[in-house]
């Protein structure tokens, strides 16, 4: 028996539970989806760390439910889901997982451009439903990237791997980042948010969910927007005004949009959903097994790390 405990909010790879367990007693959730909030509660009671997905509200009457807890470790990049003011004000470390999921989720931002620009899913569903009538010169035709512009809306890690990719399809960048004090990028150009989403044939999100992000695009900013252009978002759901963007799609004030991430996960906004230019992707961003494994094993180092006295590899600041 050691004397830690540790709550795991969901299964993890047998490799990743194991390193837990030679630190602390691992008491791991094993029911279908998401932990219920009385019982994560409930059972957070009494254990030094909590090992949670974007998924579980780590609210304060969590915080205030563990007297204990030493560390709170996301198994994501994206740490909205938690209250690191309130963990903080009790000396509580938070962690999540960065880098090891920076080229899954820039290729599915990579995905999602090549698809809505080339209108794959949308031919893939008309010849599920018996709809193609053969080749045709003007048939179902997209847009070409090279030679456009690629706006990146928060220029981290993740905006920097589609960047880079961007290039790779010719395509010029240029990025808007909240803080011009922050190290800029070369081979692309700073521009206002208004002037990027003015002059971009992509734009696409790569900021974190936040008070300053949340509706960053909304009827505003779409209206700025070329009518050619696509919006791309694989960073959160509510940085995008859903309602806002299903009329611009609607009335193809904008050409198309790609969506990874929503405002109310799994809900997706109905106004979406009979549209055919917007692509409507289920949280896949860094969904492969390596990066998940990767992920879950960087949690778990964290977490060891804060239990075992050490300093925590990828601490939130
Ligand atoms: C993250 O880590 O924040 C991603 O959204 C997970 O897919």
């Amino acid at each position: 028996m050691n004397n830690l405990s540790i709550l795991v909010t969901r299964r993890l790879p047998s490799s990743v539970i194991a390193k837990l367990s030679a630190v602390a007693d691992v008491d791991l959730y094993t029911g279908e989806g998401a932990i219920a909030p009385d019982e994560l509660r409930a059972r957070v009671a009494g254990k030094d760390a909590l090992v949670c997905l974007l998924t579980d509200a780590i609210d304060r009457t969590v915080i205030d439910a563990a007297p204990t807890l030493k560390a709170i470790s996301n198994v994501a990049v994206g740490y909205n889901n938690i209250d690191v003011a309130a963990a903080r004000a009790r000396g509580i470390v938070v962690t999540n997982t960065p880098d090891v999921l920076t080229d899954a989720t820039a290729d599915i931002a990579w995905a999602l451009i090549l698809d809505i620009t080339r209108r794959v899913s949308e031919g893939d569903r008309l010849v599920r439903a018996g709809g193609w009538k053969g080749w045709g010169l003007e048939f179902m035709l997209g847009t070409s990237l090279a030679g456009k512009q690629l706006g990146i809306v928060g220029m981290g890690r993740i905006g920097r791997a589609v960047a880079a990719r961007g290039r790779v399809f010719g395509m010029r960048v240029a990025y808007w980042q909240r803080d011009p004090s922050r190290p800029g990028e070369p081979d692309a150009t700073p521009l206002s948010l208004e002037r990027l989403l003015e002059t971009s044939d992509v734009v696409s999100m790569h900021v974190p969910l936040n008070d300053q992000t949340r509706h960053l695009i909304d009827a505003a900013a779409l209206a700025r927007m070329k009518p050619t252009a696509y919006v791309v978002n694989t960073a959160r759901g509510p940085v995008v005004d859903e309602a806002a963007l299903a009329v611009a799609l609607k009335e193809r004030r904008i050409a198309g949009a790609a969506l990874d991430v929503f405002e109310r996960e799994p809900d997706v906004h109905p106004a979406l959903l009979p549209l055919e230019n917007v692509l409507l992707v289920p949280h896949l961003g860094s969904a492969t097994r390596e990066t998940r494994t990767a992920m879950a094993d960087l949690a778990a180092q964290n977490v060891i790390a804060v239990l075992t006295g050490g300093v925590a590899l990828t601490p939130v600041t």
